[in-house]
């Protein structure tokens, strides 16, 4: 499949490419800065230059899958969290269905919740909203929730669960793992679950979703 990787030069989705591009998988990284090119270049691995806050139906067009891996970040303000984690989501399923991409993997977080109130409620407020969007469309979807996110190993061990409240950590490596085993696992398509780092091999949580 040729799949798009929305936030490519970000830390998890990094992983995600150079998994990708050692696979059966053609993968293309949507960058917004035409300096982080050279990087791609080196993996062997496409690029588009596209930015979430303007029209990317170009970067879309032409692929079968989707990974959405960006974010506005923590050092950013929340308007810039509504205009990418949110509205740009959006923009990117949108993009999905008038083109015909119909695979899509989101990675989002645990405690999303449309009336959060925790410490970060303007962004676990926004990647709800950005997810119940995908879930209600007619995308074949899967939604994965991760813990805080960490550079550890990863184990390729993991605790994955349909509840999405939570507390944990997830590493980087192991959540990659996770986003690309998906595009293979059928069994994954319509589900939306947390990912911590835990105990089962990823291969058999994946089968037992
Ligand atoms: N940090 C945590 O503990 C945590 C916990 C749970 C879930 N998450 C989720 O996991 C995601 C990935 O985390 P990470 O640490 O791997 O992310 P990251 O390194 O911050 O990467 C985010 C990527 O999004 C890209 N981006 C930002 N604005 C964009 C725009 N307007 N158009 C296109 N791309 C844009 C950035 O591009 P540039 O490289 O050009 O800046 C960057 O490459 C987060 O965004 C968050 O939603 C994080």
């Amino acid at each position: 499949m040729k799949v798009l990787v929305i936030g490519a030069n970000g830390n998890t989705a990094t992983r995600v490419i150079k998994r990708l591009a050692k696979s059966k998988h053609d993968p293309v990284a949507m960058i917004r800065n035409p300096s982080h090119r050279a990087k791609f270049d080196k993996l062997g691995v496409a690029t588009v230059l596209a930015d979430l806050e303007y029209p990317i139906d170009h970067a879309v067009q032409g692929c079968d899958a989707i990974i959405f891996a960006a974010g506005s970040g923590g050092k950013t303000g929340k308007d810039k969290t509504v205009l990418i984690d949110h509205i740009g989501a959006i923009r990117s399923i949108v993009a999905a269905q008038v083109h015909d991409v119909r695979r899509y993997i989101m990675l989002s977080s645990i405690n999303n919740d449309i009336n959060s109130q925790s410490r970060i409620a303007h962004y676990h407020r926004a990647k709800a909203h950005a997810d119940n969007h995908l879930v209600e469309s007619d995308l074949d979807h899967t939604i994965v929730c991760p813990g805080g996110l960490t550079d550890q190993k990863g184990t390729g061990l993991v605790s994955l669960k349909a509840e999405l409240q939570g507390s944990g950590l997830t590493s980087r490596e192991n959540l990659a793992a996770a986003i690309v085993a998906c595009l293979d696992c059928d069994n994954s398509v319509g589900k939306s679950f947390s990912l911590l780092d835990g105990d089962t091999p990823l291969a058999d949580a994946l089968r037992a979703l």
